[in-house]
């Protein structure tokens, strides 16, 4: 019996984009093109089946082998750190971690920082290189509000646009990591499965190289 391969794929805009990547790649499952709620497809032809995870989640799926391979941000991988292999920058779903205050905000270092953040581990690597003390504040999302309401004095976060921070006055004070999606493997899977997901990772390549 052929085997398949199963793809945990983010749900999303960045997912869309990714599933045309794979069909372009020849693995395509035309039943997820039906606006339906269902989370599982299969092309048991092509030997594939996707899954529609929350983004956050992929990581997961794939590290613990539920999936084979997965679509996930390397915003993710960098807080999390699964125990996967990363085989290839896709070159979507680009963006910046940052970090960000108020137009007024100056730092004083005789100071604890509070920092509010999704992502508690990256801040705390960015600062400790720093050799900077802080006081992390876990949010999970609409970040921009913390320093406005005075809950925090900056936050690291994803910056796309840009736009969230213009809309609520807040700017940008450092850059410090290129974001972009990667295809990540299961480390088991990748023995057994090993040519199929080769086989994609070179069509993706390809793919990414011709943009
Ligand atoms: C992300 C991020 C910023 C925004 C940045 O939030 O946390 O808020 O996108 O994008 P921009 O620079 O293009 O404005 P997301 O939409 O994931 O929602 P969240 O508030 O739930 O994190």
């Amino acid at each position: 019996m052929a085997k398949t391969l199963n793809v945990a794929l983010p749900k999303g805009r960045l997912g869309e984009k990714v599933y045309a990547m794979f069909e372009k790649a020849g693995f395509e499952c035309p039943s997820i093109k039906e606006g339906s709620r269902k989370l599982i497809f299969e092309n048991e032809e092509k030997g594939v089946r996707y899954f529609w995870v929350k983004p956050s989640d992929v990581a997961i799926y794939v590290e613990r082998g539920a999936a084979d391979v997965g679509v996930v941000g390397k915003d993710i991988l960098m807080e999390y750190n699964p125990d996967v292999y990363e085989l290839l920058d896709l070159k979507v779903g680009k963006c910046h971690m940052a970090v960000a205050g108020k137009k007024d905000f100056v730092d004083d270092r005789n100071r604890t920082l509070t920092v509010a953040t999704k992502f508690t581990n990256v801040a705390k690597s960015y600062y400790s290189a720093q050799g900077r003390d802080i006081d992390i504040i876990t949010l999970n999302g609409s970040i921009e509000i913390a320093p406005i309401l005075g809950l925090s004095d900056v936050i690291v976060d994803i910056v796309e646009t840009g736009t969230t921070l213009k809309e609520n006055d807040l700017e940008v004070i450092d850059k410090f990591e290129a974001i972009s999606a990667r295809l990540i493997a299961n480390k088991a899977g990748y023995k057994f499965k090993g040519d199929l997901i080769e086989k994609i990772r070179l069509s993706l390549k390809e793919q990414t190289e011709n943009v």
